[in-house]
């Protein structure tokens, strides 16, 4: 797995992390949402870069121009809900993709804090042999991504998988670099370096899907 750590290099991006963070700009909901937007855009278009491209032959109105295009060959699939703002950050610039959908949540079998993930929803166009986007906001202890992608594999193989999240945890990260296919890349806008005992990201945000859909 490839690393693109994101906000290591200066740039606006800083901007839109720092307000989905900040408990003083956070409950905006619809600022917060628009925000996980902004950055799925942000990564979306470097995650760009690394995809195939063929060229394709473009008719002005004054003569014709080669360009390279992305291959159209894009899956997107997004871990409800909290993954919805980051997949619409996506689509705004995959505008072509087809849209894969899949819950995934932590059931606490006997209340304490140890916690199971239980994918129930998915609904997926095949995939095999697609580039698949793959986007979760908070890799905290990874274990959501790694369920989602065994449930991923009945659909087919992707040629290559690039996972799309805004925060994630050093635990999260080295707990899913090998459970992915080589090919697989993570694009990601910050990395914290702590987990508390019920699986949040420390500092982090607090509840990506509670900020964002106003529940409580
Ligand atoms: N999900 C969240 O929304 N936040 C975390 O910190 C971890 C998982």
């Amino acid at each position: 797995m490839t690393i693109h750590y994101l906000a290591e290099e200066n740039s606006i991006l800083n901007k839109f992390i720092a307000e989905i963070r900040d408990v003083s700009i956070q409950k905006d909901s619809l600022r917060f949402r628009r925000n996980i937007e902004r950055i799925g855009e942000v990564l979306g278009y470097e995650l760009s870069k690394n995809l195939t491209f063929t060229d394709v032959e473009v008719t002005t109105p004054l003569g014709n121009k080669t360009i390279s295009l992305p291959k159209k060959d894009v899956v997107l699939c997004s871990i409800l809900r909290a993954g919805l703002p980051l997949h619409q950050g996506l689509l705004n610039y995959f505008d072509d993709a087809e849209n894969a959908f899949i819950s995934a949540y932590r059931h606490h079998p006997n209340n304490n804090e140890e916690f199971e993930i239980v994918v129930e929803y998915f609904a997926s166009p095949a995939i095999e042999g697609k580039t698949m986007l793959l986007a979760d906001p908070m890799l905290a202890t990874g274990q959501s991504l790694v369920a989602v992608y065994e449930a991923i594999k009945k659909y087919g193989t992707p040629k290559e998988i690039h996972i799309v999240a805004v925060i994630g945890s050093t635990e999260g990260i080295s707990f899913i670099k090998d459970k992915f296919p080589e090919n697989t890349h993570l694009w990601i806008a910050a990395i914290d370096d702590n987990l508390n005992d019920k699986g949040y990201i420390v500092p982090g945000l607090g509840d990506a899907g509670d900020l964002a859909f106003g529940t409580k």
